[in-house]
């Protein structure tokens, strides 16, 4: 028999037994107070923070509390199977990393960290178009593990089949296309600080690599950074798109595509008529429309317009394991976890995101267990209780 997740927990109290302590907390509601004790305001704030007066960030921690579980007694839960699928990739758990730009203002190894750690425990990872380092250096980090690449939908054609192509021949395995980030939100510690490192050029490895960008250049990048990023801005936002062009992205893709900022089942049903293989139900962390719904709250129903049809899977707010196991109930496929491991790279590097992401998953485990919960299909509707 495999350790269970929650062998974690074993580890860490034998360690005590010689002085051991874990490097930070083991409590992912904490990471947030110790990461702004950390590191330098500017990429703090670009990380915690929300749009507008951050109703919708608190919206979706709200919903999540708002949901109870259900513990069930006598069940034989001695072995529990937390295990999933996705898109032909197994999956120890029903979690994956979400897409995080600009990983490089937290830690320099960044991106290449989070490669290294969510390979090693056998979790899909999704890599942001706005990355601190080229795509190609991530797949490589990340070996044989799976990868999928996130898609912020450039205004340009060519330089988006170049991305495409260079994705597929790196092994990336599905297109994640981000749809809710076409314009950046009302986001106050940003601007306050005047903080957003895309114009000092981080977060543009993957752009300053690409040949066709690097094409309607005069300079290359490292002649005239400024002049770079002056072509890149236009590129990347202000160009909303409609459900017809996904036929552009379909032709230039032959994996799954998932659509991530789903929060309306009509929306849902469009991403259905269009072919598309999933949905990621999500609002950005709170961090594009402020007093937006929470995610969770668009989830059951959204579930129950197109969940036989395709993978439905979640993200906002989750933090804890019993948070994992409240969307998994109300009908998400996996979940996608964000800020948690980004502090946990601010803390301790690849060592940081493996501790969170080790924590998430044991915390996840003991929920399961201790609930009555023997795998995922146990976990229905009926497993929740609205407070
Ligand atoms: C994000 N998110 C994001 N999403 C995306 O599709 N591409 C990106 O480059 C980014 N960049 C990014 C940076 C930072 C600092 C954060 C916090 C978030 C959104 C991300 O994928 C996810 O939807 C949210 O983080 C989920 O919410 P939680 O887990 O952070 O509450």
């Amino acid at each position: 028999m495999t350790t269970p997740l929650s062998g974690y927990a074993s580890e860490i109290y034998l360690q005590g037994l010689g002085g051991g302590r874990p490097a930070f907390t083991t409590d992912a509601t904490a990471l947030e107070a110790l990461a702004k004790e950390s590191i330098e305001p500017g990429p703090f704030w670009y990380t915690a923070g929300a749009a507008g007066s951050g109703a919708t960030a608190r919206a979706n921690r709200d919903a999540f509390d708002r949901w109870r579980i259900v513990p069930r007694m006598l069940t034989g839960a001695t072995h529990r199977d937390a295990s999933t699928s996705l898109f032909g990739a197994a999956l120890p758990a029903p979690v994956l990393t979400a897409p995080v730009g600009v990983q490089g203002i937290m830690h320099p190894d960044g991106e290449l960290a989070v490669a290294r750690a969510t390979a090693a425990l056998g979790l899909p990872m999704i890599l942001s178009t706005v990355s601190s380092h080229p795509l190609e250096d991530v797949a490589a980090a990340n070996g044989d593990g799976t990868r999928w690449f996130q898609l912020y939908w450039p205004n340009d054609d060519e330089i988006c089949a170049s991305f495409l192509e260079r994705a597929k021949n790196a092994g990336f395995s599905a297109l994640v296309v981000t749809l809710d980030t076409w314009l950046l939100g009302w986001r106050p510690h940003d601007l306050d600080a005047a903080y957003l490192p895309f114009l000092s050029g981080q977060g543009l490895a993957t752009y300053f690599t690409d040949p066709v960008f690097r094409a309607q250049l005069a300079k290359p990048p490292e002649e005239d950074l400024m002049a770079a990023v002056g072509a890149w801005l236009p590129k990347f936002t202000g160009g909303d798109h409609t459900w017809e062009n996904l036929a552009f992205l379909r032709a230039h893709w032959d994996g799954p595509i998932v659509l991530k900022g789903i929060q309306h089942p009509d929306d849902a049903r469009h991403a259905v008529d269009a072919g598309m293989d999933g949905i990621v139900v999500s609002n950005h962390g709170g961090r594009q429309v402020d007093g937006a719904i929470a995610s969770l709250d668009a989830l059951p129903g959204i579930v129950d317009a197109v969940g036989d049809q395709v993978e439905v899977l979640f993200d906002s707010g989750i933090r804890t394991g019993a948070d994992v196991l409240k969307a998994i109930a109300l009908g998400a496929k996996s979940v996608l976890v964000g800020r948690p491991w980004v502090y946990g790279l601010a803390l301790g590097g690849q060592d940081g995101v493996t501790h969170v992401l080790r924590s998430l998953l044991a915390d996840l485990d003991l929920n399961l267990a201790l609930s009555g919960h023997r795998s995922l299909a146990d976990l229905t509707r009926d497993s929740l209780r609205l407070r």
